[in-house]
């Protein structure tokens, strides 16, 4: 049919895009969504056929959950069985924006959502676009980062276009994604509130809002009860967010040592260096990153993906600091780190 549009191609955005993107969904294929922290593999998240769709189109083994993305926080109660107050004000204080919220699922969230467990994550996302489709479609979509599994997420319709081709019918084109990287989770559905991933809100930010401070994965706990099981996270898999270079996280001190130690050895090497400046001796492929963690995040995934595609022996990675706002940023470049340089299981 003439002006049918490819399948897997980038569309800008119009009311006409956003009324086909709805279509699509509605008919169960599956579509790439530009969100402010990463884009998005959207499908319709009542359809247990769509979720089955977006773990076959990244290759991501079906018990690791979906996030659901809303228009408003008014349907909650259509996804939660249990909204507590907590939710109620993270969601007036944040959402729309960067955070993802576990709670106890609502009867008829499909099961293919949530890997089979009893809670549901939930976000409002605050790019224009995702919200103009999410009003239009009024329902959840179901949307994962739309890479292949344990990749770099992308953060253009570029970047999610080498990923996924034509395993998505259509990608809408928001530009660049202001956040770039993907958005803090907290799981509200047990006792104590817990970060389970870090982002962009930061865990004082959220402690100011709920009048405690949220656990952080990982810190000391005692033995939760058997009910209480810790949820399967896959970004809290060691190994994530992976470009296929080599990757190594260098404290500044150490870093221009290393470097001559690989030139050395007659190594290609990549640096993404923050604080440090380009030494005068040795070819190295030198890339500066921000200072500020906001514009550093901003930039990550993108950097990631042109300094992988430079095809060097080794990337080197000036560690950023250790304070609060970098968190994110250093969880994000230590999963990198672990689950490089693996090769393609195809
Ligand atoms: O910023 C984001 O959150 C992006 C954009 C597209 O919204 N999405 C995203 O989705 O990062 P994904 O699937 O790549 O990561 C979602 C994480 C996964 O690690 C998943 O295991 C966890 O959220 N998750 C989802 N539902 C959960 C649940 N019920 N319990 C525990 N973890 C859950
Ligand atoms: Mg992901």
């Amino acid at each position: 049919m003439a002006n049918e549009p490819v399948r897997g191609g980038i569309a800008a955005v119009t009311p006409r895009a956003i009324a086909q993107a709805v279509d699509l969904l509605r008919a169960g294929d599956l579509v790439g969504l530009p969100t402010e922290t990463v884009y998005g593999l959207g499908g319709d998240a009542l359809n247990p056929e769509a979720a089955r769709r977006i773990f076959a189109a990244k290759d991501r083994p079906a018990d690791h959950p979906l996030i659901v993305h809303l228009p408003d926080a008014e349907q909650l109660p259509r996804w939660a069985s249990s909204i507590p107050k907590e939710a109620i004000a993270l969601a007036r204080a944040f959402w729309p924006g960067p955070l993802t919220m576990i709670l106890k699922r609502a009867p008829g969230v499909p099961d293919e959502v949530t890997g089979g467990q009893d809670t549901v994550g939930l976000r409002v996302p605050s790019h224009p676009v995702a919200l103009a489709l999410l009003k239009a479609f009024d329902s959840g979509i179901a949307a994962p980062s739309a890479n292949r599994f344990g990749r770099i997420s992308p953060t253009t319709a570029g970047h999610v276009q080498q990923e996924l081709g034509e395993r998505v019918a259509m990608i809408l084109d928001g530009g660049a994604c202001d956040v770039g990287i993907e958005s803090t989770i907290i799981d509200l559905s047990r006792s104590t509130p817990e970060i389970l991933r870090p982002g962009a809100i930061t865990a004082d930010q959220i402690a100011a809002v709920i009048g405690r401070q949220p656990r952080l994965r990982g810190d000391a706990e005692p033995a939760a009860p058997a009910e209480e099981a810790a949820p399967r996270v896959s970004g809290a898999l060691a190994a994530h967010y992976a470009p296929r270079t080599p990757l190594q996280l260098v404290e500044p001190a150490v870093l221009l040592g290393a470097l001559a130690q690989s030139l050395a050895a007659g190594l290609r090497i990549v640096v993404l260096a923050r604080t440090l400046a380009r030494p005068e001796q040795g070819s190295v492929h030198w890339q500066q990153a921000p200072l500020d963690a906001a514009a550093y995040a901003h930039d990550l995934y993108a950097t990631l993906r042109d300094l992988d595609a430079a095809g060097a022996d080794l990337l080197l990675v000036e560690a950023p600091p250790p304070a609060a706002e970098w968190r994110a940023i250093r969880d994000r470049l230590g999963r990198a780190a672990v689950g490089s340089g693996e090769q393609d299981e195809t």
